[in-house]
């Protein structure tokens, strides 16, 4: 019997700006890539009428649900199997914990620098914490290594990283990311398709708001 596991973002932010749109679409997409079929990448919590975008519509492995992650998963029977992916929880995630949970949860909110841990907003309904090291994460990023070490065994020691990378635009023009990502086999971060554009893109928008 193939093992199936749910990756849960819950919507927190009040809408769904492109930057999420971009990430969920790439953890959609991996979801279903990588997860022979088997696993859910699920948004909870939408409010009641919301658009899906058609990028995360036409992914099989995609699930958009109104309802929160205590409403579906708060009974004691199921909250234990659920893991709350948290920047300060105790333990480190293991590739042990891929047969005591089946449900992994983020925080579906933009990475902040400095973090103002609005993951405590799902601490707070009592799910077990793992955290994935001590550097923040994009989301799909979060999601990306949660996948490689419950489902392909890796240690999080053992994950290539970036930490900060500078993304160049070109000669005159770059930024730096303040969060971790993974690898490439170029050393390249991994980022959802289209989001240098977008970084690009509203990196020149604040530069124009200067004049
Ligand atoms: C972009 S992060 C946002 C973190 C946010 N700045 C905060 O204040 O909590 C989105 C989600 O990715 C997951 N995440 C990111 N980095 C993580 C880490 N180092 N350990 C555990 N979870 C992480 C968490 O579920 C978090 O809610």
């Amino acid at each position: 019997m193939p093992e199936r596991k749910t990756y849960i973002v819950e919507h927190l932010d009040p809408e769904l700006g492109q930057w999420s749109e971009l990430e969920y679409a790439a953890i959609a997409r991996e979801t279903q890539e990588r997860g022979g079929g088997n696993n859910t990448f699920m948004l909870s919590s939408l409010p009641a009428g919301f658009g899906v975008p058609e990028r995360l519509s036409e992914i099989p492995a995609f699930r958009a649900e109104t309802r929160g992650v205590e409403d579906m998963y708060g009974t004691e029977e199921l909250k234990g199997r659920v893991c709350l992916l948290d920047p300060q929880a105790e333990k480190d995630l293991n590739p042990d914990d891929k047969r005591e949970f089946d449900v992994f949860l983020f925080g579906g909110i933009l990475g902040d620098d400095p973090p103002r841990d609005r993951t405590s907003e799902l601490r707070k309904k009592g799910f077990k914490g793992r955290r994935l090291g001590p550097v923040q994460m994009t989301t799909d990023t979060a999601v990306r290594v949660t996948r490689m070490v419950v489902e392909e065994q890796f240690t999080l020691n053992k994950i290539p990283y970036t930490d900060f990378p500078e993304l160049k635009f070109n000669e005159h023009e770059s930024t730096q990311m303040p969060f971790r990502y993974v690898k490439d086999d170029d050393g390249n971060p991994i980022m959802p398709e289209g989001m240098v554009d977008l970084i690009k893109k509203d990196a020149d928008k604040s530069i124009d708001d200067l004049f």
